[in-house]
């Protein structure tokens, strides 16, 4: 280091935390970003349950890391632990990125939600002032996601969960233009007749064909709303098939990752990361994962 320059933390450490985290793309999305930028750097996958998440962030600050995403089921621990929250944190009460500031200090932002409106606005040129939405699921990525709507200025953000508790809790937090729906054709009709996106936020569709309402709901959308899935694994989701034969506009959930990702940089690094380069490795290790997948079955 030249006399007077900034002392660097040499090489870079960041990491992700969750339970379980082994299949986390994280590590290798952003180990790429990091060796595209020239950043040498180093990134992690932890197991980590949620009682001992303070004890492990407490070991990251101690042995240098600059920060650290979290993911399931940690999100909710991470934003009640950090001592400075995005207004978006404050909001939603989850947190995915967390900076271990110098002075002790852990700054948390939520990614996911303007990660999709990165990616909805990249590949669909969708704008969400003054939208309908309607967002199937109420765990964590489509509270992010329905905070980010509202936040943004959608109309209305219509939010449809199988435990319909769990979505009237979301509109109590979110707010007026949040209304609640049961995950049920007779409920979600009307909602579905006026939307200008269908957002799939639930587990189904991961690694299998189902799909979380039936194809029928397609049927009920104007054909111009966008369909976007935010499951990843596979790239290309049932649902998203049946939607593109429907002559929907369809976004999948890969854009979201890799924006998510990508915005968590501005947090460790106050710059984008090189999304184009997230997604690549992304898209590289999910194809990796299915031909061994293939391989394993022969
Ligand atoms: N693309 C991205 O960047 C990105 C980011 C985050 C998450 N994701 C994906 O988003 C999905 C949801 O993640 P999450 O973190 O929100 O999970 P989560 O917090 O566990 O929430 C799961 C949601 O799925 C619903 N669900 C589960 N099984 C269902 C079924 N059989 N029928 C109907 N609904 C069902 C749950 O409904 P109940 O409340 O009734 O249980 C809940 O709304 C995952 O596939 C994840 O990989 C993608």
């Amino acid at each position: 280091m030249s006399a007077g320059a900034a002392p660097v933390s040499s090489p870079l450490l960041l990491a992700v935390l969750g339970h379980p985290v082994a299949h986390s793309l994280s590590p290798t999305m952003h180990e790429a970003a990091l060796a595209a930028a020239g950043l040498p750097g180093r990134y992690i996958a932890c197991d980590v349950e949620p009682a001992g998440l303070a004890e492990a962030l407490r070991g990251l600050r101690a042995l240098g890391f600059a920060g650290c995403n979290v993911t399931v089921p940690l999100k909710e621990a991470a934003a009640r632990l950090a001592s400075v929250r995005s207004a978006e944190v404050e909001r939603t009460g989850s947190a995915n990125t967390l900076a271990l500031e110098p002075d002790g200090g852990l700054r948390a932002d939520t990614t996911d939600g303007r990660g999709l409106l990165a990616a909805l606005r990249e590949e669909a040129g969708f704008e969400a002032v003054g939208r309908r939405v309607v967002v199937l699921g109420a765990g964590g990525a489509a509270r992010g996601i329905a905070g980010a709507l509202s936040a943004a200025g959608a109309r209305e953000v219509a939010v449809a969960n199988r435990t319909l508790a769990r979505a009237q809790a979301l509109a109590t937090a979110l707010g007026d233009r949040v209304r609640p729906l049961a995950l049920e054709m007779d409920a979600l009709a009307p909602a579905l007749a006026t939307a200008d996106l269908l957002v799939q936020a639930t587990t189904v569709g991961m690694g299998t064909d189902a799909l979380a309402v039936p194809a029928a709901a397609l049927e009920a959308l104007p054909p111009a709303a966008i369909v976007c899935d935010i499951v990843y694994a596979p790239p290309e989701t049932a649902l998203m098939r049946a939607a593109r034969r429907a002559g929907h506009p369809v976004v999948g959930g890969l854009g979201m990752l890799a924006w998510q990702a990508a915005l968590a940089w501005e947090l460790w690094f106050q710059r984008t990361g090189p999304v184009a380069v997230l997604r690549e490795a992304a898209e590289r290790a999910l194809a990796a994962r299915t031909a061994a997948a293939e391989g394993g079955m022969h």
